[in-house]
């Protein structure tokens, strides 16, 4: 098959090395962008008088064309036209003859490829930034719900002090709101057209850069040609603000598989969201939510490769860049795909306070109350620390907690201590008092409830 480079050459490629180097089985995913690209190019060589008007009118009608085709599925690529650009190219001379052969004038498909990428990335993380928010919505509706349902607040895993499910909620809610500003953020050096920059060192027609970038919505174009054509640092930051986000949604997934667990038994998963096993017929695995925890390994991954991709890269492009591709399009995939997973889980669980409630009951989480309650007394906390930990070893000794001890008992320990430490004891009651800004009590977690309504309303 005669190349669109294949000027210069005496002997085609071998058919297996051909498809090594192809890439039209990933890219035919930019064909959308190609197509908007190659319009906004060829209204402008016309415009500038570059190339007659009337061809550039209908090279655009070709493209047009072969839009309404893409859309039907009816185009048909091959491997020996490599990628998308030669074989969207291919397409056109076929739809429109030999003028099509215009289109590719004071171009490179260097800028093309770069030009296709940034319009794929802008499209894709408005989408991805969306199904955050619906993420952020579903979480605040459960926490809305469950302010004062008390439940183990952990640290190294073990029962620290009781908090607001809210509260802990609520903790994602946050760390989502800043996943979005940094994909908001990012999208000011994705908003940016590479093309006109052509292979590296611009061209000597008198094109418009500036009105290509403003045809594709762009909102201001590359300074610097050789920058232009060699740059996927939008690509890795793209990839990073994903490995956050998915490392995020990795944390809460442990966390539901953990508390779906019979151990922990806080929440249930809608069945939706599980399978069962193929042997034991107890099972309910909290599949979608292992997924997620493992889909992040994935897009850490892509990030890594990325960047390791990109390290020893000399200026501009080299064709290493056309792995580029393949990662970018699985995390966008993968991410959309677990931000709509997760928010359907969060909305369906089931969250069980009543277990909640007595395994509150049935730890020392309420230990620093009584340590506090000391030191309230003027006791120095270093000594109300050693006397409640000592406190606390007796009654593991005799198999109960806190709340079980009588006041003589509590008192022989301390004798400042008097009857009001049993309502301070009371899980419910620790909460509720923690009310310090951005403390688990029951009036900040509505004052937290409050401003996420405000994030959510003003996005
Ligand atoms: N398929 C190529 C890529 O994805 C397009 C750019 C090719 N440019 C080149 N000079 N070979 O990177």
């Amino acid at each position: 098959m005669k190349k669109a480079w294949g000027g210069r050459f005496s002997k085609s490629p071998e058919q297996w090395i051909e498809e090594f180097g192809a890439s039209i089985s990933f890219d035919q995913e930019l064909v959308f962008e190609d197509l908007e690209g190659s319009i906004a190019h060829v209204k402008m060589l016309g415009k500038m008088n570059i190339i007659p008007l009337e061809d550039s009118e209908k090279i655009v009608q070709g493209l047009l064309k072969l839009k309404e085709k893409a859309s039907a599925g009816e185009l048909v690529y091959s491997v020996s036209e490599e990628d998308i650009h030669l074989n969207l190219e291919k397409l056109l001379t076929e739809e429109i003859g030999p003028v099509g052969g215009k289109l590719h004038t004071g171009r490179s498909r260097n800028d093309q490829v770069a030009t296709d990428m940034h319009l794929y990335l802008k499209k894709q993380v408005l989408v991805i930034m969306e199904h955050i928010k619906e993420l952020q919505e579903a979480l605040f509706a459960q926490a809305e719900k469950n302010v004062e349902t008390v439940f183990p607040g952990y640290t190294h895993l073990q029962r620290a002090q009781p908090v607001s499910f809210a509260h802990h909620l609520l903790a994602y809610f946050w760390m989502l709101e800043r996943d979005f500003e940094r994909f908001q953020e990012s999208l000011k050096r994705i908003d940016l057209s590479p093309l006109g920059a052509s292979a590296l060192a611009g061209t000597t027609f008198p094109i418009d850069r500036h009105f290509t970038a403003e045809q594709l919505g762009f909102s201001g174009v590359y300074e610097n040609s050789m920058d232009a054509v060699s740059d996927r640092d939008f690509i890795v930051e793209f990839l990073s603000n994903a490995s956050l986000t998915m490392t995020h949604l990795s944390r809460l997934a442990e966390e539901f598989i953990l508390w779906s667990s019979k151990e922990f038994d806080f929440i249930e998963l809608d069945d939706t969201y599980a399978t069962g096993s193929s042997i034991m017929p107890q099972k309910k695995n909290p599949d979608m939510a292992e997924l997620i925890r493992g889909k992040s390994g994935r897009v850490v991954g892509h990030l890594m490769g990325m960047l390791t991709t990109l390290k020893g890269l000399p200026l501009t492009y080299n064709k290493d860049m056309q792995e580029d591709k393949e990662g970018m399009f699985d995390t966008v995939h993968t991410m959309i795909g677990s931000l709509k997973i997760f928010a359907g889980m969060v909305k369906t669980m089931t969250v069980k306070a009543d277990v909640m409630d007595t395994s509150v009951h049935q730890d020392f989480s309420n230990a620093t109350e009584l340590a506090d309650y000391l030191a309230s007394k003027g006791i120095p906390f270093r000594e109300a620390h050693e006397i409640v930990g000592k406190l606390v070893l007796g009654c593991i000794q005799k198999g109960c907690y806190l709340l079980d001890l009588s006041l003589e008992e509590l008192q022989a320990a301390c004798a400042q201590i008097e009857q009001d430490i049993f309502a301070i004891l009371s899980p419910r009651e620790a909460v509720k008092r923690r009310n310090s800004y951005g403390g688990t009590g029951f009036s900040q977690v509505r004052l937290q409830l409050e401003k996420a309504k405000a994030k959510l309303e003003k996005s």
